[in-house]
């Protein structure tokens, strides 16, 4: 019997790398993509003899990468039967702090990108009336994180986008999902210094439980995955209060934590 492919961008660390273990060991061939080609080859040499792995470099936030991404995987002749949208890049700090390019670069990875690989993939998937996209969000997509505008602003267009597509998508045989972690330990928090904040220690998963969720998400059908009970809890606390207060609150948490750090 075949067994289905899953690409995965993002797949050289972190959650991305942790879906790849995840997608193998639940009886999936990958396709793995990223910049830095020996992690993937490391990771591909690691799962051989429980996957097919296929490797494609491509950076996604070149104008061109994702259609070379999907050309490349046209080219090996493989049918993508789940799409994880994962590659993603965080900055924090004041938005005039960014570069210009830095900002132009976030939102082509965060969001053109994942809006590109999806546009390309689906009418396939709708066609054969099957396939799966789980796209990785974040809790801060739900509200404004003053400290890192333009990435929760990503974060929130991943949200609503998959939201909308998913009831676009009812009764088509095609699933999406959102996946929403908090906190993560990985090298996008160390690069932040997020894991210095005082008190992230009880908010911090682990990346592989994180991608378990996902996984799990995409094929029971939850459109929003929020993993862990704080996370859950937290946003679950803020859907009900006032915008402004949330705004407020967050304007005082972001100028606390992130002058702190
Ligand atoms: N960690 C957290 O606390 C957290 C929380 C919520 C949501 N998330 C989201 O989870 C996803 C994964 O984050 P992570 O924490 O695992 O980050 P990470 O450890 O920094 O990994 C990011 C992955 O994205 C790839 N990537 C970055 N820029 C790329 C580009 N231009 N083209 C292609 N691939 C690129 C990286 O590979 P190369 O560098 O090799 O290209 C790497 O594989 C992101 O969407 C992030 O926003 C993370």
């Amino acid at each position: 019997m075949t067994r289905p492919t899953a690409l995965i961008t993002g797949a050289s660390a972190g959650i991305g790398q942790e879906l790849a273990r995840v997608f193998a060991t639940r009886g999936y061939d990958l396709i793995i993509c990223a910049r830095r080609e020996e992690r993937l080859q490391a990771l591909a040499e690691e799962l051989r003899g429980t996957a097919s792995v296929h490797i494609v470099t491509a950076d996604l936030s070149k104008t061109k990468g994702p259609a070379k991404l999907l050309a490349t995987v046209g080219d090996m002749g493989l049918t993508i039967d789940v799409l994880v949208n994962n590659a993603g890049a965080a900055f924090q700090g004041e938005f005039t702090d960014m570069s210009l390019t830095q900002a132009q670069d976030m939102v082509a990875l965060n969001m053109r990108a994942l809006m590109e690989t999806t546009h390309r993939v689906l009418p396939g998937m709708i066609e054969r009336g099957q396939g799966k996209i789980l796209n990785v969000g974040s809790v801060v997509g739900f509200q404004a994180v003053p400290g890192m505008a333009l990435y929760s602003a990503t974060k929130a267009f991943v949200l609503s986008f998959t939201e909308s597509l998913a009831e676009e998508l009812r009764g088509t045989g095609v699933q999406i999902s959102a996946l929403c972690p908090g906190l993560t330990r990985t090298e996008m928090v160390e690069d932040l210094g997020a894991d210095r904040i005082p008190g992230s220690d009880i908010m911090m998963s682990d990346a592989r439980s994180v991608a378990e969720a996902g996984y799990d998400a995409v094929h029971s059908g939850e459109v929003i995955r929020i993993p862990g009970c704080l996370n859950q809890l937290a946003v679950n606390w803020a859907e009900f209060q006032p915008r402004w207060l949330k705004r407020v609150a967050a304007g005082i948490a972001g100028r606390t934590v992130f002058t702190a750090n």
